[in-house]
Parts: structure tokens; sequence; C-alpha cells
């Protein structure tokens, strides 16, 4: 019996080492894409390349609504990305909150309620947002889809100018249905990509759809989501 409660102890205290695995430090935490590996499915492959950047976006997941079958059709986003790698450096107690945080300060801005067209307006938005954060961060660039329908990474802000044209290659649910799903996408190899060469999208909070509609008419839902750029 004593043997037997020692082993089961010992699983669930290397369980939990496995899961709160201490990062070297100075470095940035370890992706937590365990949060949504299921008995079914294996969530999201494991990152190949180095982490170039952690960015905290807030904006818009956009969706027009289909008339004939009465539900929403996702039809891009645009959302401003800020630098959260320095930041969840040094206090990676914030990793599962952080999205949070940031869309309940975009939220809390009246302009969220009405977004422009106009990218730039929509910036100065996303930028009093981060002004109300305990500790600002960088501007790293902006995320928002071409008139084709690419996703697309222009991280002006940052030395070199990284930037990606993307194409989704994993998609599993957040770990509440309330929030946008995880993503994974990669390069679309075209020649304008450089540095970055691919992202996951994960730690979203909001940005999903109501269940149905009628007519048409867009709708632009906030949310805020990490950015984890590798290269
Ligand atoms: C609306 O949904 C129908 C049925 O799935 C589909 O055939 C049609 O292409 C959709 N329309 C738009 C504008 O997406
Ligand atoms: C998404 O919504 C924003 C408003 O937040 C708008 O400026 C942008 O043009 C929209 N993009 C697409 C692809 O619908
Ligand atoms: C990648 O996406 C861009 C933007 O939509 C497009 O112009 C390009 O043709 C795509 N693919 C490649 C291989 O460049």
């Amino acid at each position: 019996m004593a043997a037997f409660c020692l082993s089961l102890l010992t699983a669930s205290s290397l369980l939990s080492i496995a899961h709160s695995r201490p990062a070297p430090p100075n470095s940035p935490p370890a992706i937590p894409l365990y949060e949504v590996a299921t008995t079914t499915t294996s969530g999201l492959p494991s990152p190949t390349g180095s982490l170039k950047f952690i960015a905290v976006q807030i904006g818009t997941q956009n969706y027009t609504c289909n008339s004939t079958t009465g539900t929403y059709t996702a039809k891009g986003a645009l959302a401003q990305a800020f630098d959260a790698t320095a930041y969840l450096t040094k206090n990676p107690n914030t990793l599962d909150s952080l999205s949070k945080t940031y869309l309940d300060l975009y939220t809390d801005e009246p302009c969220s309620k009405a977004p422009s067209d106009d990218v730039q307006a929509d910036d100065r938005c996303e930028d009093r947002a981060n002004s109300k954060f305990t500790h600002p961060l960088p501007v790293l660039g902006e995320h928002y889809f071409t008139s084709t329908g690419t996703p697309t990474f222009d991280l002006y802000a940052a030395p070199g100018h990284p930037f990606m044209y993307a194409a989704k290659k994993g998609d599993v649910h957040a770990p509440s249905a309330d929030d946008v799903d995880w993503l994974y996408l990669v390069g679309n190899g075209s020649t304008s990509n450089r540095i970055i060469s691919s992202v996951y999208r994960i730690e979203t909070v909001g940005g999903v759809a109501p269940s149905s509609c009628s007519g048409t008419g867009s709708i632009y839902v906030p949310y805020a989501g990490q950015y984890w750029f590798y290269g």
C-alpha cells in the first residue's frame, strides 16, 4: 500500500513537473501546446525552427452572414501585434492571462465597438488599449487578410521587417468554445516572405461569431490571442 501510494505520488509529481518545467533563466516560456492536445487528436504539431517573437494581438475576427444557411462565414481579420517576448520572459506566470487582459483593455475602449475600415484608425484604438497596460508593449506590426483572403503578418516595426503570407496547416478547438480556434500557419512560399516562416495562434480569447444570423451584413468580433512566430 505504501509503495502504491508512493508510486502514485511519483507519477503525479512527474506529470506536474512535465507541465510546469521552468524555462532556463532569460528564455521565454515553453509554448503551451499541451493545453489543446486531447485523447482523440494530437493537437498542433511541434514547432520547427527557432522562436523569433511572441506577439499579443488585439483586433477583430470578421464574418459575413450567409443568408442561405443563416450562419456566419469567416471573412478574415484585422489585428495589431505587440511584442510580448520580453514581457513573457520576465512574467511567465501571465502566459495564460495576458490575452484576456488585452481583450479587456481593448473592449473597454468605445472605439473597439465600431471598428473602422481604415487600418490607421483601428491602430489608434489598439494603441490606446496597449497604453493602458501596466507595461505597454512595443508595437510589432499588423495582421490582416489580402483581398484574395491570404492571412498576412507584416511585422514592420521589427528589425529587418519580418513578413509572411501564410497558409493554414493546423486548426484545433480552443480549450473553451467561447474562444476562436488555435491554429498553425506556415509561409505560402511567396518570395516576399522573410525572417518568419511559421506561426501559432494560441491562448485565444473571444472572436467567435454568434451561431446564427439573418439577412446580410458583416460583423466584427473583438478578440485577442498570442502569436508565436518561428523562423
Ligand atoms: C452560403 O452557403 C451555401 C450552402 O452551404 C453555399 O453554397 C454558398 O456558396 C454560400 N454563400 C456564400 C456567399 O458564401
Ligand atoms: C476586418 O474588420 C476590420 C474592422 O475591424 C476592417 O477594417 C477590415 O477591413 C476587415 N477585413 C476583412 C478582410 O474583412
Ligand atoms: C502567397 O500569397 C500571396 C498573397 O495572396 C500571393 O500573391 C502569392 O501568389 C501566394 N503564393 C506564392 C507561392 O507566392
